[in-house]
């Protein structure tokens, strides 16, 4: 299981910092939640502060573009220093189209659902995809509860994924802490994305010993 700690619920006033704690705190990954007040009711941050953090940091950058017709954007994140570029199948028109964008810029390509999405819309293009991320709050917020028949889609997908033999990662974003952690992974999900259970509790090495320590 890799964490992927949502800077959502970081200080934003201090990102090169958190960064750097999260980095010592022996993580590998991040995620960056961009809002547009447009396909969510929040704005958060765009390309340009990415790009300045990109020089402070080694971690994955995993982008969760939660933006209308996302594909408007995709060089700016991919030069920003996007690692992962996750757009919703809900954002635009043509996903095959993005997300055959998003690999030709030479960036992992990643499709979120949100909670009252099929999965059946992932039907042809699961074999593109290098991660799919199953919201289990409706996005815009950090802090929401957990929405339960995610498990069920979490096992679905995995079943569809083992089918065809693909290496698709699985991603849950919103509401994960230490209660639902171990089942989730149980159900198949291979990224688990924490932020207001995970900022909230210092120090995050501790933190991210706790995780491990709840899926055992
Ligand atoms: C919600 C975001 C999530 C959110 C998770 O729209 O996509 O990444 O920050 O925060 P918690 O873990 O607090 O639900
Ligand atoms: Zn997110």
């Amino acid at each position: 299981m890799l964490l992927s700690p949502s800077l959502l619920s970081s200080d934003y006033g201090h990102l090169a910092d958190e960064l750097k704690a999260l980095e010592k705190a022996d993580l590998k990954w991040v995620h960056w939640d961009v809002m547009d007040g447009q396909f969510v009711p929040n704005i958060t941050l765009g390309a340009p502060i990415i790009k300045c953090l990109r020089k402070e940091s080694n971690l994955f950058f995993d982008v969760h573009l939660m933006v209308d017709r996302p594909e408007r954007f995709l060089v700016d994140f991919a030069e920003a220093g996007a690692d992962l570029i996750c757009v919703h199948a809900e954002a635009g028109n043509h996903l095959n189209r993005t997300i055959q964008e998003i690999k030709k810029l030479g960036k992992q390509a990643g499709v979120a659902l949100n909670p009252h999405t099929p999965l059946n819309v992932l039907d042809y293009i699961l074999p593109e995809l290098d991660l799919v991320l199953i919201m289990s709050v409706n996005p815009g917020f950090g802090g929401q509860k957990f929405i339960p028949y995610t498990y069920a889609k979490v096992r679905e997908l995995k079943e569809r994924i083992n089918k065809l033999n693909l290496k698709t990662l699985i991603q849950i974003d919103g509401g994960v802490d230490l209660t639902n952690a171990k089942a989730l992974v149980e159900a198949g999900a291979d990224v688990l994305v924490s932020g207001s259970a995970f900022f909230n509790f210092p120090p995050y090495g501790e933190r991210v010993k706790a995780f491990y320590k709840a899926i055992e």
